[in-house]
Formats: structure tokens, C-alpha cells, sequence
């Protein structure tokens, strides 16, 4: 039975638009998610509406003024704890926590975003991957919105996974933009400096918008980006517009806690869909090194990953500077994932110390070596050209 979802219009070049004179309220949001502007009721929309199939992967930097702020959430499968009770016809409303807005705005932007189990890319330990339509504006106001393809992570049923996902959203918020966009290299031995978040409000940072994207980058010159792109972290928002994140205080560092919590509202995470993970067994070992490479080249921005397992080390076609068509696996395109364990100098936790955190991310930075090394056979005397 087609799931209906009113109020909005849709397609690559929906006419619809995120326009800038609505107020919205978190109440008033709500009713306008089921009721099209102006009181009217729009298109009738099917099944269709979650599939993922043709879509266009979101692969650009947005700015996170361009991101939504508010979240409509149709999730048909129950992916967030949120819909128990079927199929719903109404939006689960989710506010963008990460990256953090300077200040809240009276206009929120609204995305919309389509789960379906159908859609599971994967599941880890912690987590579960899908593949999602999104549907938001993504540029300035006023801009048609569109409908891109985005890997949504959410956690699974235990305090830690809800809690490491969290962290990860942090990571990203974090990430400098040598992370997610090309770049021109960092030299080895260089002194570790402190890096500037890539998401960062517009104007905050002058200059910023023009240096995340580069007009004619020269491959040769670039090093890839070593994670994917951050849509932004999503928590879920009770009618009210009060928050329905739950967190066990007494579950201090969550290294053993495992509590099982499968009637917490789950989070969302959104990011760039990189693709399949490694299989280091059938790689070349230039690849191998490309991808120890992403792990050392997190290190010298001052960041440790925690986990550089192959199944956090993804793959697709390549070049990215080729549009998708004239990509290949014969120049692979390689990123990390799975950032619920990272550390850096610059970013300790709370009630640590400068100290603390440099002794965190040294002890992280080893243990990336020493894993990342062994799964992947670089770095020892008998790894080079085995193949
Ligand atoms: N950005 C992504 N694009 C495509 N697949 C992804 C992405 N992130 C994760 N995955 C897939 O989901 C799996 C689990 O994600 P991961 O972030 O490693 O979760 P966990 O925190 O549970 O380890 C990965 O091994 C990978 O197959
Ligand atoms: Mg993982
Ligand atoms: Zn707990």
C-alpha cells in the first residue's frame, strides 16, 4: 500500500523551494510537514518516494548554512525507534545538532529524508548504514530543492553504540577541510597545527567558502579526501520541540557498558555514500599504501581514527574528479569511516585536560599504526610487492 507523504512536491528539480518567508515554530513546522504551504494539500506521494534506485549520490561540500536545520523524517521500516506503529503518514521531526548553528534561526531549513530497511547498505557492530533519499534545498534560498541519495547511520540498541555515534557526529563536526575535500599535501614531518573545522558558518571564516572549492584542481598535485562529506547530525524532537535524546549519565566512559536500549529514539547521522569496504587479500599494494596513507594523513592534522580496520576503509570507482560515468575501479577512490573512537590533540573531552588529550590521541595514533599496518601488510620488510 503506497505510503502517502503530503505537503511536499518532488523531483530533481522540484519547483518547490525552502522559501525564505516562512516562520517556522517547531509546533507550526510540524503541521506544515502534512499540510503544503498556504493550506493547500500537495501531491500524493507513493512508494516511490523511497527508493533509492538512479538517484544522484550527494558528493558536494555544503556549507552547514545550506544544510537543514529540521529534519522530516518518513521512516518505514521503523530504522529509529520512532514508528512502531506502521507506516506513519505524518514526519518524524529530527533538529540538526551537529555542525552547531551560531545562534537558532526563526526560519528553519527543512530537509526530508526517506528510510527504508530495503535500503540497508550495511550493519556493524554498532551501527546500521543505509541508503536514503534526501530531499533539500542545499544552496541558497530560494534554490530548487533536490533529491540526492545520502548514507544515514544510525546506532544500534545499546547506550554505547548511541553514545560512540554521537562522538563520530563531534569527529566530523570537527574535521578540518583536508578531510573531505581535496587538498594540496601536508609534507611528513611537518609540525602538527591546530586545524580549522571545514563546517563552519558562513562569514565566520572569510575566504573559507571559495578555498573549500577549488576550481581546477590538479589531481596529480591533490591528495583525496580522507573522509566522507558530513550532512549533519540529526536528534530526534518531540512535538514540543523538546529533545527525545536519551544518554545514561552513570554509563560514565561507556567502555563497558553495553545496556540494552531498544526503546530510545535513535539519532542520524548523514554523510556521503563512499562506497564498498576493502578487501585488502585482492588489493595491489599501492592501494594498501593509499589507504595506510588516509590513517597517517589523519595523524599529521592531529586526529587519530581508533579503529583503521579494513571494514572502516571504503572503496569506489575513481578518479572523484571524473564525473560518475568515467570512473573506475582501475583508479579506486579510498575513505575512512566509522569515526566513533577518534581522538585529537586540540579537542579534549570534557574535564580533560590539554595533557590528557595529547596522551590520548599519541596512544590512538599508535594503535592506528600498528592495526593499520597489520591489516593492510604495508610498512613491514616482507609487504612491498607481493603482487
Ligand atoms: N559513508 C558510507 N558510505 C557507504 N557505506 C558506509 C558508509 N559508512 C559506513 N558504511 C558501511 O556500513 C558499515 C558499518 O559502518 P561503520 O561506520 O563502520 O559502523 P560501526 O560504527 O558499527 O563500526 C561499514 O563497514 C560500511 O560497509
Ligand atoms: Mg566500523
Ligand atoms: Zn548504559
Amino acid at each position: 500500500m503506497p505510503v502517502p507523504v503530503r505537503g511536499i512536491s518532488l523531483g530533481d528539480n522540484s519547483s518547490s523551494s525552502d522559501s525564505g518567508k516562512e516562520t517556522v515554530t517547531p509546533r507550526a513546522d510540524l503541521a506544515m510537514s502534512s499540510r503544503a504551504k498556504g493550506g493547500k494539500r500537495k501531491a500524493f506521494l507513493g512508494l516511490h518516494a523511497f527508493a533509492t534506485e538512479g538517484l544522484t549520490k550527494l558528493e558536494d561540500f555544503v556549507d552547514m548554512d545550506d544544510l537543514p536545520e529540521l529534519l522530516m523524517v518518513y521512516d518505514k521500516s521503523n530504522i529509529t525507534n520512532r514508528s512502531a506503529h506502521g507506516p506513519q503518514r505524518e514526519p518524524l521531526i529530527y533538529r540538526r545538532a551537529y555542525p552547531k548553528a551560531l545562534s537558532k534561526s526563526t526560519n528553519p531549513r527543512r530537509g526530508f529524508l526517506f528510510l527504508d530497511h530495503e535500503n540497508e547498505i550495511a550493519s556493524g557492530r554498532r551501527s546500521t548504514v543505509h541508503r536514503a533519499p534526501l530531499v533539500a534545498t542545499l544552496g541558497p534560498r530560494g534554490e530548487p530543492r533536490k533529491r540526492v541519495a545520502v548514507a544515514v547511520k544510525t546506532a544500534k540498541d545499546d547506550c554505547r553504540s548511541h553514545h560512540l555515534l554521537r562522538q563520530e557526529a563531534k569527529g566530523y563536526a570537527a574535521f578540518p577541510r583536508e578531510f573531505v575535500t581535496p587538498c594540496k599535501p601536508v609534507p611528513a614531518g611537518a609540525p602538527l597545527r591546530t586545524p580549522v573545522p571545514a563546517m563552519r558558518p558562513r562569514g565566520a571564516f572569510p575566504g573559507w567558502g571559495a578555498a573549500m572549492r577549488p576550481k581546477s584542481p590538479e589531481p596529480a598535485e591533490m591528495d583525496p579526501p580522507i573522509a566522507p562529506k558530513f550532512y549533519g547530525f540529526y536528534v530526534p524532537i518531540g512535538p514540543n520541540g523538546e529533545s527525545l535524546v536519551q544518554c545514561h549519565s552513570s554509563c560514565k566512559d561507556f567502555a563497558n557498558s553495553d545496556c540494552h536500549v531498544p526503546h530510545w529514539a535513535k539519532s542520524i547521522l548523514l554523510m556521503e555514500d563512499c562506497g564498498e569496504p576493502i578487501d585488502p587479500a585482492t588489493m595491489p599494494y599501492k592501494h594498501r599504501e593509499q589507504c595506510f596513507d588516509l590513517v597517517q594523513r589523519m595523524h599529521r592534522q592531529g586526529f587519530s581514527h581508533g579503529h583503521p580496520h579494513p571494514r572502516n576503509m571504503l572503496v569506489q570507482p575513481g578518479p572523484l574528479s571524473l564525473p560518475p560515468p568515467l570512473r573506475s575501479m582501475a583508479s579506486p577512490s579510498f575513505r575512512l569511516v566509522s569515526f566513533g573512537r577518534w581522538r585529537a590533540l586540540s579537542h579534549p573531552l570534557p574535564k580533560e585536560s590539554q595533557l590528557g588529550a595529547k596522551r590520548a590521541f599519541e596512544k590512538g595514533r599508535e594503535i592506528d599504526v600498528c592495526v593499520a599496518m597489520d591489516e593492510l601488510r604495508v610498512g613491514h620488510s616482507d609487504s612491498s610487492d607481493d603482487d
